[in-house]
């Protein structure tokens, strides 16, 4: 490897396994992530995405393996990087720009406001999160992890509670400010489609290994009426479902 490509690695899984009790959840996970990529981790449920993804938050420790984050050794919380998860975890008793500013200190308000705007929510700053709709909340939940802006943004399945076409909203606006601000990217979905029309890698996992990378050669900004988008969708489904569960299905 060149010194060019060690230097832009900004993590590197090594070896990583897991397990609670008996069960190995996570075995020999290797993975090297370059500074400003989009991955995205697909894999059926109960397969270790959401395990890995706390391992390289630093929320939970590996049984052996180490991973680094630029180059040292991760030790206890990720300073670069931000989580974000599916229920956005807002606090109900603060309002929408408290949530966001929270953990924050010189100009928070300031910084809150400004980054709720980009989220496109800067009417709302005000109101409580009870009164937002699900996509609403996860723009802010957003926000709050953008706010600090971390090197790393971790998104474990941050939009599957929201309907069709909120998510195709948001994958936009997910698009849109990865761009803008060349954070990288680590993203946990079941929704292939989701994975297709955001990464430059699609990682699946099968029984706590990594057993495909598939690059994604789609120019951004993602258009889904590109012509190799549906046929790459369908080409990792087909590996994820298996091929004979597909073609064969009878249809009645
Ligand atoms: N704290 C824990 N204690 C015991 N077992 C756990 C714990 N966390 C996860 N597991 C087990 O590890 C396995 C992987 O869980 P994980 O949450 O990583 O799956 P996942 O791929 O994210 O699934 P989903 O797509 O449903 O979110 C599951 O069998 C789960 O029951
Ligand atoms: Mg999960």
């Amino acid at each position: 490897m060149t010194q060019n490509k060690v230097k832009d690695m900004i993590l590197e899984v090594s070896n990583i396994e897991k397990s609670f009790g008996n069960h190995n959840v996570l075995r020999n996970i290797n993975l090297k992530v370059n500074k400003g990529e989009f991955i995205a981790i697909v894999g059926k449920s109960g397969c270790g995405k959401s395990t890995l993804l706390r391992l390289l938050a630093g929320l939970d420790t590996a049984r052996d393996g180490t991973i680094f984050v630029n180059g040292k050794r991760l030790e206890g919380r990720n300073q670069i990087a931000k989580i974000m998860f599916q229920d956005g975890r807002l606090l109900p008793w603060k309002k929408v720009y408290q949530n966001v500013g929270l953990g924050l200190k010189a100009d928070w308000q300031e910084r809150a406001e400004t980054v709720l705007e980009q989220v496109g929510l800067r009417d709302r700053i005000n109101d409580w999160p009870s009164v937002l709709s699900g996509g609403q909340r996860q723009r802010v939940a957003l926000a709050r992890a953008l706010v600090h802006e971390p090197e790393i943004l971790l998104l474990d399945e941050p939009l599957g509670a929201l309907d069709a076409l909120t998510r195709i909203e948001m994958h936009r606006l997910i698009e849109d400010l990865w761009m803008e601000k060349k954070f990288t990217a680590v993203l946990v979905t079941h929704d292939v489609e989701e994975a297709v029309a955001l990464a430059n890698r699609v990682i699946l996992i099968e029984d706590g290994e990594i057993v495909m990378t598939h690059p994604i050669k789609l120019p951004y900004p993602r258009q889904r009426d590109h012509p190799l988008f549906s046929p790459t969708v369908s080409h990792i489904l087909k590996r994820i479902l298996g091929k004979d569960k597909l073609s064969n299905r009878k249809i009645e």
